[in-house]
């Protein structure tokens, strides 16, 4: 086992025991300018004498430690004199390794919670107001403090809520210092890392890159690598580190199919052509994708059926090129979590962010280089790769695109006259600065006709839908209160502007019970 780094800065190895919050402490770490892996538990003190981290991380875990079969460490790390910070689970696996025994506690603790700091002078807790409040999610607690430690704080059903024995490194927290519930956790990670590891904040994003490209190069050789472009910031920033490290030894695929927004094809293509050395194959299949919709009115069969389409044009294109042995993916954190099948949308996400079944039909391998980040690490790679904001701060888009914001049949006449009111709509969000990575606007067209009046006669047309939510993590959304005035402008300007719309409607659904898309 190694390090997937040779960079000369300070290392923290995280040891994995099965906490949902693993890769957030990974992240902290590395948002803290330390870099930080995450390891198997079964990690051998020899391995990890070689590795040489400044600092070991034990993150939490779902299980008991006294249940049968939980994870274990190799207790000899505690013998390198490396310093080690057990986060819940693993804080009472530090009380178990040092021979306490771990009860169930009687109140078990979740969620926010009050935090008294009794050793304010312990160098977790440097520069901290001792009255905290921590997030908290246990079963156990460690009742008795192991020979040599002290408690450093308490909460009302936790009289051990961490502590210390300094002269063998060992500090444990039972509360979760990773998640934004614990606002100053981040802090007492940074005296983790600066005062007690003595790491110094020297790793960043650069080093990521140079770090993928130096894989990749020596992964690749002479063969080449094909990926699949969708416009979004995951597949863009994959293809830009590719890129990087092989140029023209990429070939990238676009499947235009047709119901993207106003111009995002075109600013796609543009966009790649300024910052790649590779040259881009644009596919315009919107004829393909639009014969194969057609009277198709059910939301998931329009999904499936886009989905399957892109699949067979980019399998098409594939087979023409030589040489293919690897297919780059976007595939990120979050998609990990989704394709485990955590989230509303798993199924259909999944299926347009991997090309289906092409890297076994074709034999490739995959090159992943995002799969341990989140989406904002994602947008700060795009940023350092020298992309645009257009590409860095896009807000999510669906695979299906305008083919699931047309509820009803999709037409080419339907995609023009919603592009353009969506473009409408954008654009004077943006201009009322309404717009930033966490608020989004787009339109949305119901196929149905509704009366208006143009000129002195009735007319028939569309109505368009509204829709800005403001959102931290897609799981949840509120609908965004956009001022009238602006609101104003934009029914205006829809109604004058966009052949074919009579009627603009605001939706002021919330999610839950909503979801953010119409379909
Ligand atoms: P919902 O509508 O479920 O959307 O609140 C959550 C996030 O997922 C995106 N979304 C999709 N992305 N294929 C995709 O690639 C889809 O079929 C799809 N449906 C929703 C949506 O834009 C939002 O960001």
């Amino acid at each position: 086992m190694s390090w997937q780094t040779s960079g000369d800065f300070d290392k923290v190895a995280i040891l994995d025991l099965g906490s949902q919050y693993t890769q957030l402490i990974a992240r902290r770490i590395r948002e803290l300018k330390v870099y930080s892996e995450i390891f198997d538990n079964t990690l051998t003190v020899d391995e990890i004498r070689e590795m040489s981290p400044s600092g070991i991380v034990l993150s939490g875990g779902p299980n008991s430690v006294y249940q049968f079969g939980s994870p274990e460490i190799d207790t000899e790390i505690f013998e390198l004199g490396i310093p080690i910070l057990g986060i819940c689970y693993g804080m009472q696996l530090i009380g178990k390794v040092f021979g306490v025994g771990i009860t169930a506690a009687n109140n078990r603790e979740y969620g926010k919670t009050e935090l008294t700091v009794t050793k304010p002078e312990s160098a977790l807790y440097a520069g901290l107001n001792p009255d905290l409040i921590c997030w908290m999610s246990h079963g156990d607690i460690t009742p008795v403090l192991p020979a040599g430690f002290i408690a450093t704080s308490h909460t009302l059903n936790t009289p051990v809520a961490s502590f210390e024995n300094v002269e063998r490194r060992a500090y444990g927290v039972q509360f979760h210092p990773e998640v934004t519930h614990t606002p100053w956790g981040k802090d007492l990670l940074s005296n983790f890392l600066y005062r007690i590891c003595k790491a110094e904040p020297k790793w960043q994003m650069t080093d990521f890159i140079e770090r993928n490209v130096i894989e990749i190069r020596q992964r690749v050789g002479s063969a080449k690598v094909i990926c699949g472009l969708s416009g979004g910031v995951d597949s863009f920033v994959t293809a830009a580190i590719v890129d990087k490290a092989i140029g023209k030894q990429l070939e990238c695929v676009f499947v235009d199919h047709g119901m993207m927004r106003l111009d995002e094809a075109d600013e796609v293509e543009q966009a790649f052509n300024e910052h790649f050395q590779s040259k881009l194959i644009r596919v315009d299949a919107s004829d393909r994708f639009l014969s194969k919709l057609d009277g198709e009115t059910e939301p998931e069969r329009k999904r499936k059926i886009i989905g399957e389409e892109f699949i067979r044009v980019f399998e098409g294109e594939a087979v023409k090129l030589e040489n293919i042995r690897y297919l780059a993916q976007g595939t990120s954190y979050p998609d990990v979590i989704e394709s485990s099948g955590i989230g509303l949308h798993a199924h259909v996400i999944k299926s347009h962010h991997n090309v289906g079944g092409l890297p076994e039909r074709m034999n490739l391998e995959l090159i992943e280089p995002l799969r341990d980040l989140f989406k904002d690490e994602i947008r700060a790679l795009a940023v350092e790769l020298g992309l645009p904001d257009a590409i860095a701060y896009r807000p999510p888009f669906p695979g299906p695109g305008l083919g699931i914001r047309i509820i009803g049949d999709v037409t080419r006449e339907r995609i023009a006259i919603l592009q353009h009111a969506d473009a409408i709509i954008r654009e004077e969000i943006i201009a009322a600065n309404l717009y930033d990575g966490r608020t989004r606007a787009f339109g949305v067209l119901p196929a149905i006709k509704t009366t208006g009046v143009t000129g002195d006669a009735r007319a028939y047309g569309y109505p368009i839908v509204i829709r800005a939510v403001t959102s931290d993590d897609e799981m949840t959304a509120d609908w965004t209160r956009v001022p009238y005035a602006v609101l104003d402008q934009i029914a205006n300007r829809v109604l004058n502007e966009v052949v074919g719309v009579v009627r603009t409607v605001l939706d002021i659904t919330s999610k839950p019970p909503g979801t953010i898309e119409w379909e």
